[in-house]
């Protein structure tokens, strides 16, 4: 841990965690796409608003909601990884929208633009802030007054069987990691409805609003990528890391989670359980 804020988090999402991100762009953007749409739809934005998209990844949020607005509109999205700014460009590039723009910064540090925002959004990418209420009062002061704030995180490590079964099964080799404090920053630091409402009634928002989405986590299009994805990526990919350095064991989680993965195997791909939560509030 340094002193500079969210250290940690940067480094990860500058190194390790945004190149394999980016290496899996399209399976991604396809399995978080209905938490997005959710979320896009919550947002209601229209005609000539200015948003800001906050963690945009490989943009395409960013991107729908500018797509969404008028000509005079405009969506500025922020992240503080530069492969993701990266790999958002030239996303943007590839599409027909205009009034869009991306910036490498801390949304819990940066200058961001006082009363500036008809809306703020984002899709998973406000768990990872060490001072959230810092980092909320920061995105309040940005918004407009009664502008609205709607972003997508994750329910419970155990609300998501696409995380909790996949960890059994490595339970079985390494020693899980406890889940971490209630509050530490990464993907679950959101998941108490009671925390998200008192940082974000400290951070200045009213109307807080907490609702479940539960919708299918589509893993893979088949049981190779969903074990290759789990293995690298997600919160079990994390624990294996951690627990397995050297890799002695991971060939046979490997074989366990296919032969999980295979009992899932839908129309849509390798499928499981997933939970998000839907978080609006309102500037006063
Ligand atoms: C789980 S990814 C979600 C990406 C994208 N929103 C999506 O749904 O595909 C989290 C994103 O948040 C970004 N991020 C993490 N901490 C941040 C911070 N303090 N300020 C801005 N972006 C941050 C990461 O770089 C990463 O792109």
């Amino acid at each position: 841990m340094t002193d500079k804020a969210n250290a940690e988090m940067a480094k990860f999402w500058n190194g390790e965690g945004g190149q394999k991100w980016v290496g899996r762009e399209d399976r991604l953007e396809a399995s978080l796409q209905p938490f997005g749409q959710c979320a896009i739809d919550a947002a209601m934005i229209s005609g000539d608003e200015r948003g800001l998209d906050i963690g945009f990844g490989c943009g395409e949020t960013t991107i729908q909601l500018a797509a969404e607005l008028g000509p005079g509109g405009h969506v500025h999205g922020l992240d503080i990884s530069t492969t993701m700014v990266e790999a958002a460009q030239n996303r943007a590039k590839r599409s027909a929208v205009k009034n869009i723009s991306f910036e490498c910064a801390d949304a819990q540090t940066s200058a961001l633009p006082e009363n500036h925002y008809d809306f703020v959004f984002s899709r998973f990418g406000v768990m990872f802030f060490d001072d959230p209420v810092t980092a909320f009062k920061n995105i309040y002061r940005s918004l407009k007054p009664g502008g609205r704030l709607v972003f997508m995180c994750w329910a419970g490590r155990d609300d998501n069987a696409w995380v909790r079964l996949p960890l059994e099964v490595v339970a079985n080799y390494i020693s899980v990691p406890a889940l971490p404090p209630s509050g530490t920053p990464g993907p679950f630091s959101l998941s108490d409805e009671t925390r998200v409402k008192s940082i974000l009634n400290e951070a200045g928002f009213c109307d807080v609003a907490v609702e479940p989405f539960q919708t299918p986590f589509v893993l893979g299009a088949d049981v190779d990528e969903a074990v290759s994805y789990l293995m690298e990526l997600s919160p079990t990919g994390g624990a294996i890391r951690l627990a397995d350095p050297d890799g002695d064991v991971r060939a046979s989680i490997a074989d366990e989670l296919a032969a999980l993965l295979d009992s899932h195997n839908s129309e849509s791909g390798i499928t499981m359980d997933a939970s998000g939560l839907l978080v609006t509030a309102r500037k006063v």
